[in-house]
């Protein structure tokens, strides 16, 4: 059946019986005559596959397996120094024309990002394995769900790819003679020559993170870390999925939205159960938001995970808009997690988990900057050097991560798995902001609530290269993720809502605006935050219901204090003031923030957003 390909590579390719597409299996011969690699393995997603790759990675030194007491079958990695969050300076939309791509994104012409490419990939994986890794982004088979197969030359982006998504051979049968699927080229971009003596974490220091999106392809080059690597997680599920959802909508279709979102499941004691979702920048607090434990005063209060960093949002017949996750794990940022902060997410970490970064105590587990209250004593540090607390560095590194099966949440939504997705009550949009922005803010309608999402700032974080801790406006927690031009993005969006709001404007979302991030003269954060969000996203769940009050100011609809759950901590009116205040001389420096990225992006900007913020104006100005 297979017919033989391409002569040399012929040799190397091996395919299994169970494959039938010759599309497919073309693909594959002709990427290994590109890059040459020593072997191709097919995986096919199983556990006896998964505890072998690990094992020789161990033998590489690429990973240490940790104490099978205290971590059962969890392993930690360690990376180049260089390599070691996202490079959104090498990231490329690389549409037909720059404008499709827009002024956020770094942009080439497809056929010169190919002519910059081919020589880099020619030969790439000489003296490795090409791993060939075919994923479902979405459960298997669903009709929202969408095939990816990942050609890479890194056992760790194999393994990590089996949690992160429905990896192996099932796929294959979807997928059957004809079926699409986004093909993506992985090298970590370090060939080795005969007899070359490898090295732990292999890597390169040119990077290409590159996509096009008109032929849905991805290529990545030179890191083996994380949205680099992972390609069904950044590159597929955000970039290339929100232009298929903008392209559904230009062709006439309904159109649908893949954002940089949680999802939760948030039920009453009343057992009234709502979805929200929510965008939240790299390392801003959604993995925690959605495995949050209520406090202890909130009784009959149930918060349940479907997603922790990406939602595929489409339109239903009924106006309603329905969220699946598209990944099956979790890549989390690890400093900052404790027992306290997120318990269901340190028991999802008990056993079975990838950890990358982190610090290795002495009896073979692992450690990070807040896991516990006091360090160790002694630590191997992330770069495998000693450590002890006088060292005044950084045990783990600040963007340090765990790669966990979904399955592993002990709060686990029953419909995560869904093929249908869950109904979205309400959207959610938050920055990390010490000054500035409330606790809180209704939007009065969905146009205003694009207005802030579009307009969001956030401090920036270790989750990308670059420095940290700068506003940075970042639309959508989107900027690093959109696969197109912002501005049309941000008229998707507006499109859509005026659809749903005349098929049943009931059930349009409510859309909020949320900062835990507020601190004090200090320095300090005045929120308590983590569990205690529970008072604010039981405040919107009753504006829902229609049962909570609030009071109209510049922006949109704010609690007052009285309108809070306080029960269980010493939060009072005056500190509730301090994080809720509007400075208006502070606003009027922001909207000068906001008129800067309308001027960016003033190529198809949408009128509407310019009429809202007159309108703010306008408030602020009495
Ligand atoms: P990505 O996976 O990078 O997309 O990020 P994420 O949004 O899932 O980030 P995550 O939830 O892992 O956030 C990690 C950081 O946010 C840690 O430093 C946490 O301590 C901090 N954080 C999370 N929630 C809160 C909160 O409610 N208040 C405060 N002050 N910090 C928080
Ligand atoms: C993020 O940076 O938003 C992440 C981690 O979720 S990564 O997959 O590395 O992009
Ligand atoms: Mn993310």
């Amino acid at each position: 059946m297979n017919q033989p390909v391409m002569g040399g590579v012929a040799a190397l390719l091996n395919v299994p019986a169970y494959i039938k597409q010759q599309k497919l299996i073309n693909w594959v011969a002709e990427i290994a005559a590109l890059t040459k690699p020593e072997r191709i393995y097919w995986c096919d997603g199983s556990q006896e596959e998964y505890d072998r790759l690990c094992g020789e990675m161990v033998a590489a030194g690429t990973m240490k397996k940790l104490n099978q007491e205290l971590r059962p079958n969890s392993y930690l990695a360690c990376s180049d120094p260089t390599d070691v969050a996202r490079v959104e300076d090498r990231t490329y939309i690389c549409s037909n024309t720059k404008e499709e791509a827009g002024p956020t994104n770094n942009w080439m012409a497809p056929s010169e990002m190919r002519a910059t490419l081919n020589p880099l990939f020619d030969g790439c994986m000489a003296g490795r394995t090409m791993y060939v890794v075919p994923f479902s982004m979405g459960p298997l088979g669903s009709p929202i769900a969408h095939i990816g197969v990942e050609l890479s030359d890194s056992p760790y982006v194999a393994v990590n790819m089996r949690i992160m998504t429905r990896m192996g051979k099932a796929v294959y049968d979807v997928l059957g003679t004809d079926g699409e699927f986004v093909p993506c080229v992985h090298t970590v971009g370090a060939p080795l020559a005969a007899g070359q003596k490898d090295v732990a974490w292999p890597c390169n220091a040119t990077k290409y993170i590159v996509h096009f999106p008109e032929t849905r392809e991805i290529w990545s080059y030179g890191s083996g870390y994380g949205g680099n690597a992972l390609l069904g997680k950044k590159c597929f599920a955000l970039r290339i999925a929100s232009n298929m959802g903008h392209q559904d909508a230009q062709a006439g279709g309904t159109g649908w939205l893949a954002e940089h979102m949680l999802i939760l499941g948030v039920e009453s004691p009343e057992g009234k159960k709502h979805y929200v979702a929510a965008a939240f920048p790299s390392a801003c607090g959604k993995t925690n938001f959605a495995m949050l434990i209520p406090p202890t005063t909130f009784d009959g209060w149930k918060v349940t995970t479907i997603g922790d960093d990406i939602a595929w949002i489409k339109p239903g017949a009924d106006g309603r808009l329905y969220a699946i996750n598209p990944e099956a794990g979790y890549f989390g940022v690890a400093p900052g997690t404790n027992t306290r902060t997120n318990s269901n997410c340190m028991a999802s970490l008990g056993s079975d988990t990838i950890f990358t970064n982190v610090a290795l105590t002495d009896d073979g587990d692992i450690w990070w900057e807040g896991l516990t209250k006091e360090a160790p004593a002694h630590l191997i540090d992330w770069q495998g050097k000693d450590w002890t607390p006088a060292s005044g560095t950084k045990a783990a590194h600040p963007n340090a991560r765990f790669t966990v099966a979904a399955t592993q949440n002990p709060v686990i939504d029953p419909a995560w798995d869904d093929p249908a997705g869950v109904p979205i009550s309400a959207f959610i949009f938050g920055g990390r902001r010490s000054t500035t922005v409330p606790l809180v803010t209704e939007a009065r309608n969905w146009v205003e609530g694009v207005y802030m999402a579009a307009t969001m700032g956030s401090e920036t974080t270790a989750a990308a290269a670059g420095q940290m801790g700068i506003v940075r406006r970042d639309p959508f927690a989107m900027l690093p993720f959109i696969g197109y031009n912002m501005s049309d993005y941000f008229q998707h969006w507006l499109n859509l809502g005026e659809k749903l709001g005349k098929v049943n404007a009931a059930t349009l979302p409510k859309i909020y605006c949320v900062n835990w991030f507020r601190t004090d003269e200090q320095g300090h954060f005045v929120w308590p935050g983590f569990g205690d969000n529970m008072r604010v996203l039981k405040w919107m769940l009753e504006r829902i219901e229609g049962t909570a009050g609030g009071v109209e100011n510049i922006f949109g609809t704010t609690p007052r204090f009285g309108d809070l759950k306080w029960d269980g901590i010493p939060f009072s009116p005056e500190e509730f003031e301090t994080i809720t205040s509007i400075d208006k001389d502070a606003w009027r420096e922001e909207l000068k923030l906001h008129d800067e990225l309308f001027a960016k992006l003033a190529y198809h900007l949408p009128t509407e957003l310019t009429a809202v913020k007159a309108e703010l104006e306008k408030r602020l100005a009495r």
